[in-house]
């Protein structure tokens, strides 16, 4: 899978957090990490053609350099290609895999089924907005000691923001249901419509699943600094915000932004 640099600085932040929580998971007798949008397991660096670990690879390799190993990864994929490299991948590093194909709304409820009482970290990284729906945060919401680390595709929305407001359905739906009604774009300066969007998507998050943002959320830019996607943390508990909040990559190398 070919990607930007900025790729690179996602997978730096998911370890730097995954090796944080180490003590916290070390506490747990089950410990699992979910990522059902897992890619082949293995991306390019477009311009400079290194060949590095996906995000589900480098979480679990950091995991298992010292205490508190995930005791199972699940992953999953619309790609039964991918999920097989990935697969292969996992077991070469010695990860206690379970895998499945199929859209990430449908396994989601397969991976819930199968999981025991612990502690579980699950890893949201669609290709867009769009496969960002919110009932994937609503179900995973529903085991009570988890946190999801999602990319949130800010320049989806920066892109179909504007003329979406006024359809009858948009791409921006699934993401954040009741948008269109909620937020009052027409008396809004444009620089805010992506804030606006965001500030709604934390509200769902506060209210139907019962999960609080964590206060960073880097934001990854391309080369020519027009805004990608934000990591945002969802949890429950003040010691993974306060990791996630000190894992994350320093506010120095973030953007400064109006959203
Ligand atoms: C950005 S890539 C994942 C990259 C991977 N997480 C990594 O760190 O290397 C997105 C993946 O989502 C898959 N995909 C697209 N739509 C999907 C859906 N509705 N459900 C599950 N997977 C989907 C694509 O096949 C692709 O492999």
């Amino acid at each position: 899978m070919k990607v930007g640099a900025w790729s690179e600085l996602k997978h730096i932040a998911l370890s730097r957090y995954v090796d944080s929580a180490r003590g916290a998971r070390a506490r747990w007798g089950y410990t699992s990490f979910i990522d059902l949008f897992c890619g082949p397991g293995r991306v390019i660096n477009r311009e400079t053609k290194e060949m590095l670990d996906g995000g589900v690879l480098t979480a679990w390799k950091m995991s298992a350099r010292g205490q508190g190993p995930f005791s199972q990864v699940f992953i999953g994929d619309l790609d039964g290609d991918a999920v097989d490299a990935c697969e292969r991948r996992l077991v070469a590093a010695n990860a206690p895999v379970r895998s499945f194909v199929g859209s990430a709304i449908q396994t989601v409820d397969t991976v819930m089924a199968e999981l025991p009482h612990g502690l579980h970290f699950a890893y949201l990284d669609p290709f867009s907005i769009e496969q960002l729906d919110f009932e994937l945060i609503r179900k995973l919401s529903s085991q009570r000691h988890i946190d999801i680390l999602i990319h949130f595709s800010v320049m989806d929305v920066q892109r179909n923001i504007g003329g979406d407001f006024k359809l009858s359905s948009s791409r921006l739906d699934a993401a954040a249901p009741g948008w269109r009604d909620a937020l009052k774009l027409d008396v809004l300066p444009k620089r805010e419509h992506v804030g606006a969007y965001l500030e709604y998507w934390e509200s769902l998050v506060v209210e139907l699943a019962r999960m609080q943002v964590s206060a960073n959320k880097p934001l990854f830019v391309n080369a020519n600094r027009g805004p990608l996607y934000r990591l945002i943390h969802l949890s429950r508990h003040e010691l993974p915000q306060k990791l996630w909040n000190d894992a994350a990559l320093p506010k120095s190398t973030q953007q400064r932004l109006p959203f």
